[in-house]
């Protein structure tokens, strides 16, 4: 494929809402992207045990929720082994959806974002269903707001007796999202669940790499594998574009992607000091917002075809500066 036949605007995805503003997988954060201007809200998947999909980061909800504060559930703190990583604590897996929603979340960095730590308590833990709906509640007046849903473990829950591929195209596709022009983007770091899900919809897929390691189904032997220009082939079989980790971004990986006819949606961009290079610091304190926008830039001149940031508002601002060449 041409490089020309790729073109297509830079979307701008709402890392698990305005995470940097609310806390993250929640209505008001999403409700907040959407309202700075995002392209899709991003919700990471996880499943109940009734078989409904919420947005967590993660099944254990130990550090994003006041489960530890609810006496009632004191005896559902476990130990487990998820993608070979032993965790203590409470999992979404053993709990209703009706359980579920007696809880509130927490933000998940209060030391970087203790501003947000002011909404503990509030909000709910959000549905996939409560999402599609504020989705196209806000999609109004030739705006369109998508989903970029990501299956957290789908292996682990498929070893537990909860599959969710044929689930959530189920889910979609009630919602009338069953084709590659919905708006809608399905990622995974796995690989054998994209493929499955490749046989079930053609709703658009993304393959997540990280800069080490492998995806937990091993089904291939290492993320870097996956950016050669063999490894990007055999991506493009199955999926319409690649999430990578933005430390592996170089003009090489997207030239040799977009070779492949593959899109580039690099995560996570953050605007603190901490989650930035040196260089784009702004002051000493970790805390501190440096020069995102800076960053953003430099990856939108690689010619990347969208992000995922914490910071919606400034990821906005920095495409309308690219695109004005300011
Ligand atoms: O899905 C893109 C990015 O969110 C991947 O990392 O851990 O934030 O889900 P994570
Ligand atoms: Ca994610």
């Amino acid at each position: 494929m041409t490089k020309q036949k790729l073109l297509s605007p830079v979307i701008i995805i709402a890392h698990r809402g305005v995470s940097g503003l609310r806390p993250e997988h929640t209505i008001a954060s999403y409700t907040l992207a959407i309202e700075q201007g995002a392209d899709f809200i991003e919700p990471d998947l996880v499943l109940t045990k009734d078989d409904v999909f919420v947005a967590r980061h993660e099944n254990d909800i130990t550090e994003t929720s006041d489960v530890a504060k609810h006496p009632e559930f004191a005896d559902r703190k476990t130990t487990k082994v998820i993608d070979g990583e032993k965790h203590v604590g409470w999992f979404t897996e053993d709990f209703t959806l009706a359980e579920l929603k007696t809880l509130r979340a927490k933000e998940r960095l209060p030391l970087l974002r203790p501003d947000n730590a002011r909404y503990d308590g509030q909000f709910e833990i959000p549905t996939l269903a409560e999402i599609i709906a504020l989705a196209k509640k806000h999609s109004v007046g030739g705006r369109v707001v998508g989903i970029y849903p990501e299956t957290k473990h789908p292996s682990y829950f498929a070893g537990i007796g909860h599959p969710m591929e044929a689930h959530l195209v189920r889910e979609l596709k009630a919602a009338g999202w069953d084709s590659a022009s919905a708006p809608v983007f399905i990622q995974s770091f796995e690989v054998d669940n994209l493929k499955a899900l490749h046989k079930l919809t053609r709703i658009r897929l993304i393959q997540l790499m990280d800069k080490k390691g492998a995806p937990a189904d091993n089904a291939t032997p290492s993320y870097a594998a996956m950016t050669t220009p063999e490894g990007f082939k055999a991506v493009a079989a199955y999926a319409y574009g690649i999430g990578p980790n933005k430390d592996m971004v170089d003009a090489t990986l997207v030239a040799n992607a977009h070779a492949a006819g593959l899109r580039v949606h690099p995560w996570t961009f953050r605007a603190e000091n901490f989650f930035l290079p040196p260089a784009l610091w702004s002051g000493v304190n970790p805390r501190a917002h440096g020069r995102l926008s800076d960053e953003i830039r430099r990856y939108l001149d690689l010619g990347i075809d969208g992000f995922f940031t914490d910071f919606t508002a400034i990821g906005v601002e920095a495409r309308a500066a690219s695109r004005s060449g300011k």
